[in-house]
Parts: C-alpha cells; sequence; structure tokens
C-alpha cells in the first residue's frame, strides 16, 4: 500500500510535520510504503482561473503540481495535512487543492481507498478547515469509515511533540490507515 502525505505548512520541521511523521512512522511500521511531499518545497502556483481545463492536454501553468496531482491519484492513501491558517487551510495546501479542477475536468480523481486529515491550529478554527478538507475530497471513492483525522492545538515548533494525546491521534491515524482496525 502506498500512503502519499501532501503538507501544507510552510513551516519545516512544524508541527503539522510532526504529525505527518508519526502518522507515516507507524503505517511503514505496518509495512506501508510511505512518501512526504512538502508542498512549500515545490512550484504549485494559484490556479489562474483559464477554465480551459478540459480542451489543454496539461495545465497552463508549468510548475510542479502536474505531477504532484500524478502521485495523488496514483496513492492508495492520502493524507492533507496543514495548519490553520485564517481559519482554514494553508495558501500552500488551498492552491493545491485548486489545481485539482484539472483533474476534475478531465474525470481524473485519486484512486485513494483511505483518507487522512491532519490540522493543528493554536486556538481557533480546525472546524471550518476540517470541513474545507472534506469538501474537498468528497467525489473520492473512500469509504466514510475510512476517513481519519488528528487534530489538536499546538503553537511555537515543538508544541505538537507535547501535546500526548494528539500525537497518539496521529499515530493511531497512520495505523489505521495502514489498515489496522482499532
Ligand atoms: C498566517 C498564520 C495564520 C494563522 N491563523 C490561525 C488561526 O486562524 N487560528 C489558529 O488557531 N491558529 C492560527 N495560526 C497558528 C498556527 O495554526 C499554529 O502556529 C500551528 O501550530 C502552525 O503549524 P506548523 O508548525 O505546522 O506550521 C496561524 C499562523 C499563521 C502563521
Amino acid at each position: 500500500m502506498k500512503i502519499l502525505a501532501i503538507v501544507g505548512s510552510p513551516r519545516l520541521k512544524g508541527n503539522t510535520d510532526y504529525l505527518v511523521e508519526q502518522a507515516l512512522g507507524e503505517a511503514a511500521k505496518l509495512g506501508a510504503q510511505t512518501e512526504k511531499l512538502v508542498l512549500s518545497q515545490y512550484e504549485v502556483s494559484p490556479c489562474l482561473g483559464c477554465d480551459d481545463c478540459a480542451s489543454r492536454d496539461s495545465c497552463l501553468l508549468k510548475d510542479d503540481a502536474g505531477w504532484i496531482l500524478d502521485k495523488f491519484c496514483e496513492a492508495d492513501g492520502v493524507i492533507l495535512a496543514t495548519p490553520v491558517y485564517w481559519y482554514n487551510v494553508s495558501a500552500q495546501m488551498k492552491a493545491f487543492i485548486d489545481r485539482n479542477y484539472f483533474l476534475y475536468k478531465h474525470n481524473r480523481k485519486s484512486q485513494a481507498r483511505a483518507v487522512g486529515i491532519i490540522v493543528v491550529a493554536e486556538m481557533e478554527g480546525i472546524e471550518d478547515t476540517v470541513h474545507t478538507l472534506k469538501q474537498f475530497i468528497d467525489e473520492l471513492d473512500v469509504e466514510r469509515g475510512r476517513i481519519f483525522t488528528a487534530c489538536g492545538y499546538a503553537n511555537r515548533p515543538g508544541e505538537a511533540e507535547s501535546n500526548l494525546p494528539l500525537v497518539e491521534e496521529a499515530r493511531k491515524l497512520g495505523r489505521q490507515m495502514a489498515g489496522e482496525k482499532r
């Protein structure tokens, strides 16, 4: 099983990244093949809204979104992870979501059968952020019972690490993604 984590935090080795590492570590222990993509390390520009996707073989924007979307399509499980920025996903995650319009217009979608949602906030906005991510994955063929969440509070780098219930939630998410039933 291939699990791809897409990380929307631009803060390298921050809270979101730490929780993703925990989840992937547990999934790998159960035999999953894991990969982490930190969006800020690539060029994923915001959609230009040309609305010409359907008549084009590839997006007008020649950046990294094309191959990232291919990986997103091929993964058996995807983890979408973001910090809360102004009560919703980070700009990097939103650009990635918007660029999925190209897939949508070509009747392509991720073959993922499990989705993990990891969201970290200082104090407010987790619900709206999870809602956005759930709306985004709504068109995928993922059973409700195969959508897992790990959400909680941390602010300064390293704080997630000491939020032990959140760390355990992220680890559990990784195990569940890899097929563990509990
Ligand atoms: C631009 C920006 C906007 C933020 N907006 C919110 C917010 O609306 N609600 C909140 O609780 N925390 C907010 N935060 C705090 C982050 O969610 C928090 O620091 C989180 O731990 C960052 O995760 P990271 O270390 O993975 O980047 C914001 C931080 C930044 C930099």
